[in-house]
């Protein structure tokens, strides 16, 4: 069967930094730094993404494009001992689990997203129950909008690499960031906007060596990186051998890191923007207020206030999230898709729909009991699975498999990576310093 391939650089970072930027960055990483203590968090982000999760996205990048398959098939072929082939198989069946639940619930606020989105295009044709209804916490709107979500995801992933993954995120990501400056603009002439810009930008020094923040920095760099889970190693494997795929990897780092940084520049300042007409968006102890209370009550409120100007940016607003939630979501879908077809030789679109369909009965689950296992399957696999797989991922590459080898595969789009700075640290750093931080991230957790 002959393997998808992206046609182009451009397409091959617009569907990789499209993978990367997502839920994580337009939502998790604005609310994170509001309730880690605004520029601090920023600032500890910003190092943390270019010094830890910048190597190890190298990791599932090369290791992806040597190998030329999926994790499962991936892993095993770095080494030579049985013993290892089997715990390379091992982590990358972890891998795909571990997306497949991640998928379950972020279908599930992705579809929330674009039923707020479809609001104030319903509200101004009259029909007001609609419009509360898409805005109303309920089961209806919930699985409807799961099963919506999941259905255009399928759709593109059974399209294929090229038709499906490449062509969509190529229009996908400018529009997301032609979307989000227009908004920056349009919040920064209001009133409060710059108190926000102060509180997002200006560092509290004394925070940032608190190991809780830093912890919560880590991990919000690897989910936003999309790392642990072999999502970027299956890209790493569609891109082609000449390219240099150092620069490409930074490239993919720079737009979700500069994406993130961006919607924090837009709702930040929003939340004080909502303060000023009136909104509250302190919580009791007197903290901001942050996840789905800031995004789907706060922004509203604020949105409201605004008048017909507000359900214009309203619309924006939330057609911005549910793009960056659906470039996201083909990438997790195609993580078992693409282990399926390769490993059992099943058509692309059947593996699609399949799968496309368990994983919505997974969502469907979730939504059924929302109360104990949203949280729940959001901590065990983005606080846990993540990190500690993320952890392998870096051993492997580092340890498992031989430097030479390694080196030949960068070499392949780049003829001077030996003599290169990427090469002088990278080797080293993935094998020290990226499992140690990991493993400090992961017993924190544990211990608290
Ligand atoms: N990186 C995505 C985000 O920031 O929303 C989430 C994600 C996508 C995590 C794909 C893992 C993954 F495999």
């Amino acid at each position: 069967m002959q393997r998808g391939q992206f046609t182009s650089k451009f397409g091959f970072i617009m569907a990789a930094a499209g993978a990367a930027v997502g839920l994580g960055n337009v939502w998790g990483f604005p609310t994170q730094v509001a309730s880690n203590g605004g520029g601090a968090f920023v600032l500890i982000y910003l190092f943390l993404s270019f010094c830890l999760a910048y190597p190890a996205l190298m990791a599932e990048l090369i290791v992806g494009r040597y190998a030329r398959a999926n994790a499962v098939i991936a892993l095993p072929m770095l080494t030579k001992k049985p013993w290892l082939k089997n715990a390379g198989k091992a982590v990358g069946i972890a891998g795909l689990l571990t997306v497949a639940v991640i998928l379950s619930f972020y279908a599930i606020i992705a579809g929330w997203l674009f039923s707020f989105s479809l609001a104030p295009i319903v509200k101004v044709t009259g029909a007001i129950d609609t419009s509360l209804w898409l805005t109303d916490f309920s089961l209806s709107r919930n699985i409807t909008f799961t099963v919506i979500f999941m259905l255009a995801t399928i759709m593109i992933i059974s399209a294929g690499v090229s038709n499906g993954i490449e062509r969509w995120s190529k229009r996908m990501m400018p529009a997301l960031v032609a979307i989000l400056v227009l908004l920056i603009c349009y919040m920064f002439t209001l009133p409060g906007a710059m108190t926000g810009l102060k509180h997002y930008l200006v560092p509290d020094f004394s925070l940032v060596f608190e190991t809780n923040i830093i912890i919560s920095a880590m991990g919000q760099a690897f989910f936003s990186l999309s790392l642990g889970v072999g999502c970027m190693l299956i890209y790493g494997s569609y891109l082609s051998s000449k390219e240099n795929i150092v620069t490409v990897g930074i490239w993919v780092t720079v737009i979700d890191v500069g994406l993130a940084f961006l919607a924090g520049l837009l709702i930040i300042p929003a939340m004080y923007v909502a303060a000023h007409y009136g909104v509250e968006i302190f919580d009791a102890k007197g903290d901001l207020k942050d996840s789905d209370v800031l995004i789907f009550t706060v922004l509203p409120a604020l949105f409201e206030q605004m008048g017909a100007m507000g359900q214009v940016v309203s619309l924006a607003f939330f057609a911005l999230m549910s793009l960056a939630a659906l470039t996201s979501t083909i990438s997790l879908l195609e993580v078992p898709v693409a282990y399926v077809v390769e490993s059992y030789q099943v058509p692309r679109k059947k593996a699609s729909w399949i799968i496309g369909a368990l994983i919505t009965l997974m969502s469907l689950t979730i939504v059924f009991n929302f109360e104990w296992l949203f949280g729940l399957v959001i901590m065990i696999t983005t606080q846990y699975s993540q990190p500690v797989l993320g952890l392998f991922f870096c051993v492997f590459a580092g340890w498992v498999w031989h430097r030479d080898q390694a080196l030949s595969e960068i070499k392949k789009g780049d003829e001077h990576a030996s003599s290169s700075l990427f090469w002088k640290i990278w080797p080293w750093y993935v094998r020290y310093v990226c499992p140690l931080f990991i493993i400090i991230m992961f017993v924190h957790a544990l211990t608290n």
